[in-house]
């Protein structure tokens, strides 16, 4: 055979990597698994098969774990965690390298286990997967070496919960396990049923590290096992999975207390401009769908390309799709490998066989049997057909065309998902001007499907909320200090029916116009000694739906340069201390205190911070092993709902509206329930304060009416309950439904929130990776 044969033909030889010292430890460890509690493996008890999708052959059986096992664990977990955070960061961080080390030492059996029983390629388990857990322990050591200087005000959550899939088992175990331990919390982690060999491989490195007993638990078993983690009593929660299973987290956990994140699906625009390096961005797709079999909650599955090359790219794709070698994932030369279980397979199926939708193209390559799929395209589906919608988590991408930019940026927005988006286009100035208009937690630039710990990781909309990696991973692990009890305030009641001296009805201020609430009811306002001192309008589900709209519409306070926020804030200030006396004067008629003075001081006070702020906050340049950075671009939420503190009518409004507005979000706000004239003042200040119309909408009304409507809203981003009514489970229920990220109050004041709480909960890590430099 000459070389121009070998090279037409791409034959090759098959490179089969050992399973042997892999089969020797299940074997060694009895081919039949308890859990992992308290620091030693349990014996066995009810039992599944897990099986090696690629041979469908039984590897071991692992244990279903009972609601017994999960007590047990939880327990142990909590046994242990007090010591754990008490020796501080510094001391964690020993585990934490020691933890690295050892997966470094024993990496190539990781990588077979895994590939054993995911049927992802060997060349996958063992370049990308095992490597970047190992990287994950050390960066996470890192960060425990320096968390008690760069965090003194911070604690552990205590006990985490953590769920996670079957697609990247050993590397979403670190993704989770390593911050966690970092903070100082211990962890009862539940892998997915089908892939719980390696969990189990990393309990082992747990007692080879000496780590404490108790610190780490692993509890194998289905999703029963899960629910029965997500309900027991444990402090924060984090899931990686379907957003059908985070949406039910969500409303299982409302009004528990317990933190949450959630890493859900995804259905990713791949979008090539005409004026992309063509052949790289087929490569890119190779590894944005092809990766994992597609089965990656931030494939790159659905590829958008501009008219005019659209012809020319997918011929080029279909090409390189016929030399994809699809087989034996233990075979080094392999590039897709098995589907993770015949189960998943059957769900592929269902999804995209038979559908007469678009052009579908199967690559033409031996495919062989069992539990496998062929490599597929699917050109000439509308942006709205389900191919384009639903994610398949297969290796199947499916396409349409753009002609301009902007049109790019709608076909890619629209998707009830918001993961990550890769973007390809040699033109700096298109590359750079459409990231950040891209709905997405994560953006690739001329890249796609790249990971580190250092850059955080995570989604937007029904992605899901919170990020993993970087320090912002790190501080959805930390708990904020508590704030003071908070006590039910209730409003004054009355009986006077005195006259006012000047009729001072207030209104709701939707738009930036003052309007009259749409069911045409008021309240009376008394103060304590149960004289009248106005009308308060009630808001109703209209006029929350109206201040939403209006807010949805000010999408220009988000554009506006970060100095000009500053200038409004103070702009605010100054005209609060102008008429701050006269404020501070009906805070204390209304409120029956004192405090109006000091009110009007901190919420000056406060607008100044926040000015401040505004132009120092716009994020951190990524140290990422690329040739290339990843910035962790800090965007504002968008439109954030609040039911604003009772206690303090107007420095609680101020400080729920000082951060959102300095980040650039658009907010509707319900002021405080028992003192609402608050509202009338502040409509006043916006109005000659140049804060642009929709920017900041203010209801007032029945907290517990209100905040349900407000929470369920689907053009609502994020809702803030800070009430003194007992809100908070109706909040968190309510949120799940386009799963917006949700504060509430949990029972306790603001008073310890600090201004990196703030700053938090008013913006949206975006991580650009671009590249940069030699
Ligand atoms: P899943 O969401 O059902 O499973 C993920 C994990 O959650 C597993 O450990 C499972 O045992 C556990 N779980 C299931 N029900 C639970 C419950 N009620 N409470 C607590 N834990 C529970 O995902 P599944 O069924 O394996 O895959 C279905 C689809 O989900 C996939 O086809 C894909 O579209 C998507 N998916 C997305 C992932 C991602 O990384 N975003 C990962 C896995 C699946």
């Amino acid at each position: 055979m000459t070389v121009k044969e070998i090279f037409e033909t791409m034959d090759y030889g098959t490179a089969p990597e050992s399973a042997g010292d892999a089969l020797a430890w299940i074997t060694d460890q009895g081919a039949r698994f308890g859990h992992f509690i308290d620091g030693a493996f349990t014996d066995p008890g009810d039992t599944f098969a897990t099986i090696n999708p690629a041979s469908g052959e039984v590897l071991a059986e692992i244990t279903k774990g009972s609601g017994a096992d999960m007590d047990a664990a939880i327990a142990a977990a909590r046994r242990a965690q007090p010591r754990w955070e008490k020796q501080g960061g510094k001391a964690r961080a020993r585990f934490l390298y020691a933890l690295a080390r050892l997966l470094q030492k024993h990496a190539r059996l990781a990588a077979v286990l895994e590939t054993l029983d995911s049927g992802k390629p060997i060349r996958e388990a063992r370049d990308i997967d095992v490597p970047l857990a190992q990287r994950h322990f050390y960066y996470h050591a890192g960060l425990a070496q320096l968390l008690d200087e760069e965090r003194p005000d911070t604690k552990a959550h205590g006990v985490c919960g953590q769920v996670i899939p079957w697609n990247f088992p050993l590397l979403m175990l670190a993704w989770k396990v390593a911050p966690a331990l970092a903070a100082g919390n211990t962890v009862v982690l539940k892998p997915a049923e089908w892939t719980s060999l390696t969990a189990l491989f990393f309990a082992d490195l747990c007692r080879q590290a000496g780590l404490p007993k108790g610190v780490v638990n692993i509890v194998t078993g289905d999703g029963t096992t899960g629910a029965a983690l997500v309900g027991a009593e444990v402090d924060k929660i984090a899931f990686t999975g379907s957003t059908e299973v985070g949406r039910a987290i969500r409303e299982a956990t409302a009004g528990q207390g317990k933190a949450l994140t959630l890493e859900l699906g995804g259905k990713s625009p791949y979008i090539v401009f005409e004026d992309a390096d063509l052949d790289s961005a087929v490569e890119g797709l190779v590894d944005a769908i092809w990766f994992n079999g597609g089965q990656v909650c931030c494939a790159g599955s659905r590829l958008l390309v501009q008219e005019g090359i659209a012809q020319r790219f997918h011929g080029k794709l279909r090409a390189r799709m016929d030399t994809l070698r699809v087989g034996n994932p233990l075979d080094k030369s392999i590039d897709v490998g098995a589907i993770v279980h015949p189960d998943h397979l059957s769900r592929i199926r269902q999804l995209v066989d038979g559908r007469g939708e678009g052009t579908p193209y199967r690559a033409k390559t031996a495919m062989p049997e069992g539990c496998y799929y062929p490599p597929t395209l699917i050109t000439g589906l509308s942006p709205a057909s389900e191919l384009m919608q639903e994610e398949i988590f297969g290796p199947v991408l499916t396409a349409t065309t753009f002609r301009t930019p902007s049109e790019a940026v709608e076909i890619a927005n629209n998707t009830r998902y918001g993961l990550a988006a890769s973007v390809w286009s040699e033109n700096i100035n298109t590359a750079l001007d459409i990231a950040p208009k891209l709905a997405a937690g994560v953006v690739w630039v001329n890249g796609t499907n790249m990971f580190d710990a250092a850059a955080g990781f995570g989604g937007l909309r029904e992605s899901g909320f919170g990020r993993e990696g970087g320090w912002e991973g790190l501080d959805a692990y930390l708990a904020p200090a508590e704030g003071k009890a908070l006590k039910p305030v209730a409003a004054f009641t009355g009986e006077t029916a005195e006259p006012q001296p000047v009729d001072r009805t207030a209104k709701l201020y939707i738009g930036g116009k003052q309007a009259r609430p749409d069911g045409g009811y008021s309240r009376t306002v008394y103060t304590r000694a149960g004289k009248l001192i106005g009308q308060a309008p009630i808001a109703n589900r209209k006029d929350v739906r109206n201040a939403v709209e209006a807010a949805r519409g000010a999408g220009g306070w988000a554009a506006a340069t970060a100095h000009n926020r500053a200038q409004v804030l103070y702009y605010l200030a100054e005209n609060l201390s102008a008429r701050g006396d006269e404020i501070a004067k009906l805070i204390d008629r209304m409120t029956g205190g004192r405090t109006g003075k000091t009110e009007v001081e901190a919420s000056v006070d406060t607008l100044f911070t926040w000015a401040a702020m505004a132009d120092k906050a716009g994020g951190e340049v990524k140290q990422v092993p690329i040739r290339g950075v990843a910035l962790g671009m800090r965007e504002p939420v968008g439109v954030i709902g609040t039911l604003c503190p009772d206690a303090a009518p107007l420095s609680g409004l101020v400080s729920v509206m000082a951060p959102a507005l300095a980040m650039g979000n658009r907010l509707v706000a319900v002021a405080s329930e028992p003192f609402p004239l608050i509202a009338a003042e502040m409509i006043q200040l916006l109005e000659t304060s140049d804060v642009p119309a929709g920017a900041v909408n203010l209801l007032t009304g029945t907290h517990a009416e209100l905040a349900p409507t407000l929470a369920a809203h689907a053009d609502v981003d994020a809702v803030w309950c800070f009430s003194s009514g007992d809100l908070d489970a109706s909040v968190e229920r309510a949120s799940a439904g386009n799963l917006k990220r949700s504060w509430v109050s949990g029972g306790r004041d603001l008073s310890a929130v600090t201004t990196r709480d703030w700053l938090a909960a008013a913006t949206e890590i975006k991580t650009v990776w671009i590249p940069y430099g030699a």
